[in-house]
């Protein structure tokens, strides 16, 4: 895939190529996000940060990233405050904001709304999950922390076990990523979640036809054995029909230090796309985890910086100009450290 010019909708546009390219130059953005360098290869470019659902990790990090690579950061975080309040059409909004900006990404609550904008849209732009569709930029920045943690033990993504936990119904992050994890070799997939909130068919179907290994089930702690990565997942409360019937869901899978010591070979990478749900009824990643040093979590969240530095880089044509002109940075960075 060209990446230049071209609007991130979904996973299903990249090759396994793409993706390994998109890591390479996440790789290379580590002098600007770890603040060791500046660059300003962006100065003068302004990214509309769009964002129609609560965020906290998408939207500063993506904002973030552009201004890492030097450019401005305009942004809305609720529908009530533009005019689609009003009555505004995505097509409307798209056909505005793109007169305003270089490159839009944006979150809604529709599946497939994204992609309605970015098709009346005349710059790129990057789906910042939409609904229980898919979160793209969220499953490439997963795969680049499974590759990093792989390659600490001398592995790579092929061959990988990986036990995916909780809400796989709503839970946009685990579709791309399972799509992801397809383009890769003899993966094999446990699917764990309570009845009724199991993966969807389209991408289990998928992953068998790839000729991935996929088993299904409705426990927890049979589906942690034997993995290298256990990836947990928040009961995704926004996308059911009342509050009640997300409590039905809520706390029935719990991960957490003696469940991990009872059921995980030594080594198993815990990750979940954050955030967890911290409260007595949730807790679906314990908090008595912090103290692992298998728990990638806020690995994750740092790699998302240089995942999304490389998309814009990628997109915005600027990745042969990002060294040029770097320049050490003079102020202190000494609590930052990579990992
Ligand atoms: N993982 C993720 O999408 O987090 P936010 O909702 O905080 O952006």
């Amino acid at each position: 895939m060209d990446f230049v010019g071209q609007s991130i909708l979904s996973v299903d546009q990249f090759e396994r190529a793409d993706v390994e390219r998109v890591f390479d130059i996440a790789d290379a953005m580590a002098p600007y996000a770890h603040r060791t360098h500046i660059t300003r290869v962006l100065r003068g470019a302004i990214l509309s940060n769009m964002f129609f659902e609560p965020s906290t990790r998408t939207r500063i990090s993506f904002g973030s990233a552009f201004n890492l690579l030097g450019g401005e950061v305009r942004e809305t975080t609720e529908i009530r405050e533009t005019s689609f309040a009003k009555g505004e059409s995505l097509q409307d909004t798209a056909r505005v904001l793109s007169g305003y900006s270089d490159i839009v990404v944006m979150r809604h609550p529709q599946p497939g709304s994204v992609s309605a904008f970015a098709g009346a849209s005349r710059v790129p732009v990057i789906n910042g999950g939409d609904g229980a569709n898919e979160h793209p930029s969220q499953a490439l920045l997963d795969l680049y922390t499974v590759r990093k943690e792989m390659a600490v033990l001398g592995r790579g993504i092929d061959g990988l076990r990986i036990a995916l936990v909780g809400d796989l119904k709503y839970g946009r992050a685990v579709h791309s990523l399972c799509k992801l994890l397809g383009l890769f070799s003899r993966v094999a997939f446990n699917l764990a979640s309570p009845p009724g909130l199991e993966a969807p068919p389209e991408i289990t179907e998928r992953l068998q036809t790839q000729g991935h290994v996929v088993q299904q089930s409705h426990h927890l702690e049979r589906s942690i054995h034997h993995v290298d990565i256990v990836y947990v997942t928040r009961t995704q409360e926004e996308r059911f029909a009342s509050p009640a019937e997300a409590n039905r869901y809520r706390g029935l899978f719990r991960l957490n230090q003696a469940v991990y010591t009872e059921h995980c070979e030594p080594n198993t990478v815990i990750m979940h796309p954050l955030p967890r749900d911290s409260r007595s009824e949730a807790r679906e990643l314990d908090d008595d985890l912090n103290a692992n040093p298998n728990l990638a979590i806020f690995r994750q969240t740092d790699n998302g910086v240089l995942v999304r530095m490389a998309l814009f880089a990628m997109v915005l044509d600027v990745v042969d100009q990002v060294h040029q002109h770097a320049m050490p940075v003079t102020w202190y960075t000494g609590k930052r450290t990579p990992r």
